[in-house]
């Protein structure tokens, strides 16, 4: 009885303090302290968990974008172990991978390889400071045999921009290689094949 009744009691304080704290506590704190500090007094505690929330999040955020490193400058740039590397610019920063590939545009009337003849057009070997129309041996258009310029990177630029404007009347049936970056790195595909040399080149090129 003794327990049932002091667990009445407690129950019975705890639903008086439940009560006081939800309708009776206002009005009676403010009993303890004066009047006038009651509304700050029950603000400030609301106010501080919620300023330094906020800033606890700044911090992390304002760590995350500064750990993160900004590296990563140059890397598409002249590369050494290229097989274009010593080449004269901007054949040296060509792309060999984009050089070989074009180079299939070509291969069935082309060879390159020294001494391994001719097929639809004529071996390319040698070809730059080759006069034009000049390879022993290959039956050339008249177009090309009177043409009188010697092969450069950039003669062979503009003749695969446009082989039909760049030298009216040739037979190589090829339609050009549309694309600037395609040419260099064809270009650049057939120096280094076909044995480049630059003090071949004339000097007005
Ligand atoms: C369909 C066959 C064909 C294709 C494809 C072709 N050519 Fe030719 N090429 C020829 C012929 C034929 C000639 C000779 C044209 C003439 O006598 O008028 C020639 C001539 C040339 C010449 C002049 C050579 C010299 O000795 O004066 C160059 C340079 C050349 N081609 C480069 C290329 C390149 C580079 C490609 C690929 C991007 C290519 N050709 C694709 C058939 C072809």
């Amino acid at each position: 009885m003794k327990i049932y009744h002091s667990t009445a009691l407690a129950a019975a304080s705890l639903l008086a303090l439940a009560a006081c704290g939800k309708q009776e506590a206002p009005a009676s704190e403010p009993a303890a302290t004066p009047p006038a500090t009651e509304a700050p007094a029950a603000e400030t505690p609301a106010e501080t968990p919620a300023e330094t929330a906020p800033a606890a999040a700044e911090t992390d955020t304002a760590a995350t974008p500064a750990a993160a490193p900004a590296s990563d400058t140059s890397t598409a740039i002249a590369d050494a172990t290229s097989p274009f590397a010593d080449l004269p610019a901007p054949y040296n920063t060509a792309d060999y991978n984009r050089g070989r590939r074009t180079f299939k545009l070509c291969q069935s009337c082309h060879i390159l390889t020294e001494g391994g003849g001719n097929l639809v057009g004529p071996n390319l070997y040698g070809l730059f400071g080759r006069e034009a129309g000049s390879l022993e041996g290959f039956a050339y258009s008249p177009a090309l045999q009177e043409a009188d310029f010697i092969w450069t990177p950039d003669k062979v630029d503009h003749w695969l921009e446009n082989p039909n404007t760049f030298l009216a009347g040739n037979r190589m049936t090829f339609a050009g290689v549309r694309k600037p970056e395609d040419r260099v790195a064809v270009i650049a595909y057939l120096m280094s094949e076909t044995g480049y040399d630059a003090s071949k080149m004339p000097a007005d090129e």
